[in-house]
């Protein structure tokens, strides 16, 4: 007996089947496979209903000759029709056990997963700063929600390409450089750069205003290092260098790596060839002394023209970003990409995917799928965006030591006993995870709200509850002398009590909630999958007792703690969290 890793899938490749066999498909039956409520069964599929309706025939009826058709699928699931045409599936015990005793690992998980997106590369932007300026809260979303879905399109098979498009070719390296050549503390740089970019730029920026004679040189600075001024090009790059590494700290606080950082200067010399293309296909305009493109299908776009090149010739955000989907296509030849951006990007997404999307047509190039995967803002207790006392962002390192010492206080007050030094090391896990975390947890598209005493507790839908519940699982292996990287799971029975079959169904569904989150880009659907996960664990966990002295039993509630823990690291890898053994 062989259970596929995804069983929603399965059972809906079956439907298909028999729908074919019906006649079915060709008039557009879906088979619509949901998880289902626990007391209907594991799964059901309410494809029937609509069709029927569409065709006016009685659901029930049809929903039966279906289910007359799903013999095949006899030997793993109970089978049963309800209400005006649900057909439910409830996993059989020992359908359970052997999906439980083949993945065992987070290796043949992603076996199981790895077909939906196999041989495809994608390209995943996010995080993307801006230099000579501190992240602050604001770019913790981009980082997290964007590490999550590389993980996730990596897990389900794609080759990804994790790329910072940091913001390091501006307007503000005028008034940064006039200042740096002026009033450059370089003590102040040495200890902290990007403070010091950051006094520098308000310096300048504050002259300008009260000087047009300042605003004037600061242009000047600009254009020569526009111009390639040798000079100005070696503050510029210290000035990147600088923020790279000070971002650096922060990525390798969140687990972050990038393949490559190719930020707006890299496209410097490959925005005319899209000026180019652009006029020569017809698509872009002059407007005013720009070079505009108009949407004229489009509500709005068709009269707020996409700005692709400034009055003055220099180049925008517009023309970076058409180069370098061009770039992601020739080079790295990518199916898709993710561009992880705050929501109030979204109209320079949208016409940035239109004009994409008519030029490669005009040239004809096979554009990737284009995704804007936006998120919400992150608001504080009050509601409004999340900012310091005096109405100052509020800082990613200063937020990232406070989770931390938060963290400290509450295994402080857990473990007090354990030393100095392990429950640091357990904090600094549980802090930045239960900030990582709350990000997460909720559906990227809406606000959320900064909260520390949610956030890091060890109830609710947090962190620190699935971290709690992972140690939990190691606890009890450590406690029998087992070692848990062999589990005695030998001549384990099928689940057999209530909580045993709600746990072992709730593993099942794993796949299924790795899926959703893939292919809507929500990391939400796997958090809470896996708060609902460790909740089944608990109560899993105080109604029947692990180590007991008849064997079989022994080994199969040993083979639900084990395929839990698999299950939980697995998920919290593909968040981007890091797990811990004891808490
Ligand atoms: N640097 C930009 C910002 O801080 C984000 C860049 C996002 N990526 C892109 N390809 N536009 O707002």
């Amino acid at each position: 007996m062989s259970l596929p890793f995804n069983i929603a899938s399965h059972l809906d490749t079956s439907l298909r089947a028999a729908a074919g066999q019906l006649g079915m498909l060709d008039r557009g039956f879906e088979p619509e496979v949901r998880v289902a409520d626990p007391t209907h069964g594991d799964f059901q599929a309410n494809g029937a209903l609509a069709f029927a309706k569409r065709e006016k025939q009685n659901p029930r009826v049809l929903a039966q000759q279906i289910v007359d058709r799903l013999g095949g699928l006899a030997g793993d699931f109970e089978i049963g029709l309800a209400g005006p045409g649900f057909i439910n599936f409830r996993l059989k015990p020992a359908a359970l056990l052997a999906w439980l005793l083949a993945y065992d690992s987070e290796t043949h998980l992603q076996t199981g997963a790895a077909r939906a997106r196999a041989g495809q590369k994608w390209i995943v932007d996010y995080s993307s700063p801006n230099t000579a300026k501190q992240m602050h809260v604001g770019h913790l979303r981009s980082a997290v929600i964007g590490e999550a879905i590389c993980r996730l399109l990596a897990f389900s098979g794609a080759h990804v390409v994790r790329d910072n498009h940091i913001g390091d070719w501006g307007t503000q390296f005028g008034k940064l450089i006039w200042a740096y050549k002026r009033h450059l503390d370089p003590a102040a740089l040495a200890a902290e750069p990007l403070e010091e970019f950051e006094r520098l730029y308000k310096l300048g920026n504050n002259a300008a205003a009260a000087d047009s004679a300042v605003l004037t040189a600061a242009q000047q600075e600009l254009v020569r290092l526009q111009n390639g001024d040798a000079g100005n090009l070696a503050i510029w790059q210290k000035i990147n260098d600088a923020s790279l590494a000070a971002f650096q700290q922060i990525y390798d606080q969140l687990g972050i790596k990038f393949d490559v950082t190719l930020g707006e200067s890299f496209y410097n010399d490959k925005v005319d060839r899209v000026y180019r293309e652009l006029t020569a296909g017809g698509l872009a305009q002059e407007s005013e002394g720009a070079l505009v493109v108009f949407h004229p299908e489009h509500p709005r776009f068709k009269t707020q023209p996409f700005i692709v090149r400034k009055k003055d010739g220099a180049s925008n955000y517009a023309s970076t970003d058409l180069a370098t989907i061009l770039y992601r296509a020739e080079h790295f030849q990518v199916d898709g990409a993710a561009y992880v951006i705050d929501f109030r990007q979204s109209d320079h997404l949208a016409q940035l995917f239109l004009t994409a999307r008519k030029w490669f047509e005009k040239t004809g190039r096979k554009l990737p799928q284009l995704e804007h995967v936006d998120f919400g803002t992150v608001l504080g207790e009050n509601n409004k965006p999340l900012q310091t006392r005096d109405g100052e962002h509020i800082r990613l390192k200063a937020l990232l030591s406070e989770a931390r010492e938060r963290a400290y206080s509450l295994v402080t007050a857990r473990s007090p006993e354990a030393p100095e030094a392990e429950r640091r090391a357990i904090a600094d896990i549980v802090g930045v995870a239960s900030v990582q975390y709350a990000d997460l947890a909720q559906n990227r598209s809406s606000d959320y709200v900064f909260a520390w005493d949610k956030m890091i507790s060890l109830e609710g839908n947090t962190a620190a509850y699935l971290l709690y519940a992972v140690a939990r699982v190691h606890s009890i292996f450590r406690k029998a002398g087992m070692d848990v990287l062999q589990p005695p799971i030998a001549g384990a029975s099928a689940p057999a009590t209530a909580a045993e079959i709600n746990l072992a169904r709730k593993l099942t569904q794993f796949a299924d909630a790795v899926q959703l989150a893939t292919n809507s880009l929500r990391p939400h659907y796997l958090c809470t999958y896996l708060h609902e996960l460790a909740g089944e664990f608990s109560t899993f966990y105080g109604a029947d007792k692990v180590i007991v002295d008849e064997a079989p039993v022994r080994a199969r509630r040993l083979l639900l703690c084990h395929r839990t823990l698999v299950v939980l690291e697995t998920g919290l890898h593909l968040l981007g969290l890091r797990p811990l053994e004891r808490m």
